[in-house]
């Protein structure tokens, strides 16, 4: 049988954005069936900003929830947008509007040379972070009295429904149960915080006991920081709020790799998600064909796996395993292949899996 079309918008947006959506958009089309992927390539970006005056079109969200079945992004910011209102309204205004509450972000060693810490090899780091990914202190609500002056009060606050934490502890629980892994954390820091993060404390204990086969254990957020460093292969699915999944998401992509290999998914089940490599848009490297693409690779496959395409998801895994192994990389990882060359090696390795 046919598979159906998938309509995928992509947003390159800035800086190596495009150049690292460009590689991703090589392998899906190289890995998928003839026709069962459509890109349709959006310019939404700093560039359409500053050209037009307009971030995204009113209604252009709605739009995207009824026309695509996910959206591929690249990274927005640019420092001739320093309010970032783009990003704002684009990712910001993504996790909002369509309401994209799971921050899906995977943390798997796949070579032992690509760790920084001693005497860990692949399959000891192997763990999702589930970031809350609408509330927290990335709500947006807040303001300023006295702005630009010394007097100046500035404010954000930072909230927590019942609902919006209950969520993203059910999804990490659930996915931990269909995923076989044993244990779920929960990284807050309810002693500094105790009314956002008590209701954390509380929606976790309720939440953990209808999930009697996984071990739950709640850690200060500081302790979870120290811990990935010190023995990664306690967690299997750590859950945690906006601002410090945001945080400890970088320094775990930094165990096994960095950032240049750390894949994201911002979803919500049954919806429109949004796919985007941890990354932002490095503007120190762009236009120079030294960003590492396999995040973006790596963030292909997990739409992929999403959207159902679970054998063309593994089968692009393999092909970067395959590339990582062989050492064809940018300089970032230690190889002296460009942007482009990479792409194409995940191409060429998929060439050789059938
Ligand atoms: N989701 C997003 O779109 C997102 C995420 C983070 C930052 N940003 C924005 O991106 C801009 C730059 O932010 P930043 O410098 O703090 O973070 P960054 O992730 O863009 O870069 C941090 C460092 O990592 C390197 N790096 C990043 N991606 C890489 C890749 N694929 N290959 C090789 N090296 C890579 C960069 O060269 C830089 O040295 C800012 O405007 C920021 O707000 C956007």
């Amino acid at each position: 049988m046919e598979a159906r079309q998938l309509r995928i918008g992509v947003i390159g947006g800035d800086g190596i954005g495009p150049e690292v959506v460009r590689e991703a958009i090589k392998v899906l089309s190289a890995v998928s069936p003839p026709a069962s992927l459509a890109f349709d390539e959006l310019p939404y970006g700093a560039d359409h900003t500053l050209e037009t005056g307009v971030t995204l079109p009113p209604g252009e969200m709605e739009r995207f929830a009824r026309d695509y079945d996910a959206l591929l992004l690249g990274a927005l910011g640019d420092p001739r947008i320093p309010d970032m209102r783009h990003a704002v309204d684009i990712l910001m205004g993504a996790r909002r509007k369509l309401d994209l509450y799971i921050n899906k972000r995977p943390v798997r060693l796949l070579q032992d040379r690509l760790t920084p810490l001693k005497d860990r090899h692949r399959g000891d780091i192997d763990l999702v972070i589930f970031r809350e990914n609408t509330e927290g202190a990335y709500a947006g609500i807040g303001g300023a009295l006295k702005a630009g002056t010394r007097d100046e009060v500035a404010v954000t606050e930072m909230i927590a429904t019942w609902k919006g934490t209950d969520r993203i502890v059910r999804a990490a629980f659930e996915w931990a149960r269909a995923n076989g892994r044993r244990r779920v954390c929960m990284a807050s820091k309810y002693n500094a915080i105790p009314h956002a993060h008590g209701l954390w404390a509380r929606v976790f204990r309720e939440v953990s006991a209808e999930f009697p086969d996984i071990e739950a254990t709640a850690l200060f957020a500081d302790v979870v920081a120290m811990e990935l460093v010190r023995d990664p292969t306690r967690f299997d699915v750590i859950v945690t709020s906006n601002l410090l999944g945001d945080i400890l998401s970088d320094l775990a992509a930094q165990i096994v790799g960095g950032i240049g290999l750390a894949p994201s998914a911002n979803i919500h089940p049954g919806r429109t998600s949004l796919f985007e490599p941890v990354h932002g848009s490095a503007p120190d490297i762009a236009g120079r064909g030294l960003a590492n693409p396999l995040a973006a690779v790596l963030t292909g496959a997990m739409m992929l796996r999403h959207l159902d395409r679970r054998e063309d998801a593994a089968r692009v895994e393999a092909a970067v395993d395959r590339v990582l192994h062989e050492g064809s990389t940018t300089p970032d990882l230690g190889g002296t292949l460009t942007t482009a060359g990479v792409g194409d090696a995940v191409v060429e390795a998929l060439g050789r899996d059938r």
